[in-house]
């Protein structure tokens, strides 16, 4: 959240934050959410997840209203992105697709393999690749034989929260290999899903956590607010 909010300075967006407690009431959290959503001088609203246990994160996100959903979480976006009609898309597949693209990438027809299935980032990021026309599987932690899945992958994505889980054993020599991954150890270090020194060595490209996919992220956050001011503004 400091991030995102050292990133809007940078761009002068203006941005509110509202560092609530955690043992504020869903009701309390929905009002808020309900003022944002009538504030004319807000144009995108990010509830940063997960939230406390006792407040449901479908009701929440199904509160912010689709225009200002800058994550692209709400069901209409995501059922908008399914069809491939999308206003915004999910800052941190977004991300990705920018890296993929920046590298000079044509995703057109590889074979594409995503380590994991959340709202967040595996299954958009899926419907993303696919829309460029990549071959695409979605593996999870309940995939049998999972290295064979990924040693077929021209472009690995590897978003399972699991620090290190994919080695160099498990990459083909030469792939495209993008770590979404942000885990902290225990001695307080960030590292990713991939273990980047056997990856390395076998990829033909590689992202770095931290550094790689993080900061993309948070520059699609951006995009997507922009975005959202300027459909807002022509719809006030
Ligand atoms: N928590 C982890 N990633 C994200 C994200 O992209 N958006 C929000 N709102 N919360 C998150």
């Amino acid at each position: 959240m400091r991030n995102k909010e050292r990133a809007c300075e940078e761009c002068a967006i203006y941005s509110e934050k509202y560092a609530l407690s955690e043992d504020t009431t869903q009701e309390e959290l929905l009002a808020l959410i309900d003022m944002l959503n009538k504030k004319g001088s807000i144009s995108g609203i990010l509830v940063q997840l997960p939230l406390p246990k006792h407040i449901d994160e479908k009701t929440v996100i199904n509160a912010i209203i689709p225009e200002k959903d800058v994550d692209a979480f709400h069901p209409i976006n995501v059922g908008k992105i399914m069809v491939g009609n999308y206003d915004f898309v999910p800052c941190t597949p977004a991300g990705v697709m920018e890296l993929i693209k920046e590298a000079g990438i044509d995703i057109r027809g590889k074979e594409c393999v995503v380590v994991g299935r959340s709202n967040i980032v595996g299954k958009p990021q899926a419907m993303l690749l696919l829309h460029q026309n990549g071959t695409v599987t979605i593996c999870h932690s309940k995939t049998k034989n999972l290295a064979d899945k990924t040693k077929q992958a021209d472009i690995l994505i590897a978003a399972v929260g699991i620090p290190n889980f994919i080695n160099g054993d498990m990459i083909k020599e030469g792939a495209v290999v993008i770590d979404v991954g942000i885990n902290r150890l225990e001695n307080k270090k960030l590292c990713g899903d991939v273990d980047f020194e056997s990856a390395e060595k076998i990829a033909a490209a590689i992202t770095p956590v931290p550094g790689g996919v993080g900061p993309m992220t948070i520059a699609m956050l951006m995009k997507n607010t922009v975005k959202a001011a300027m459909v807002n503004q022509t719809k006030r």
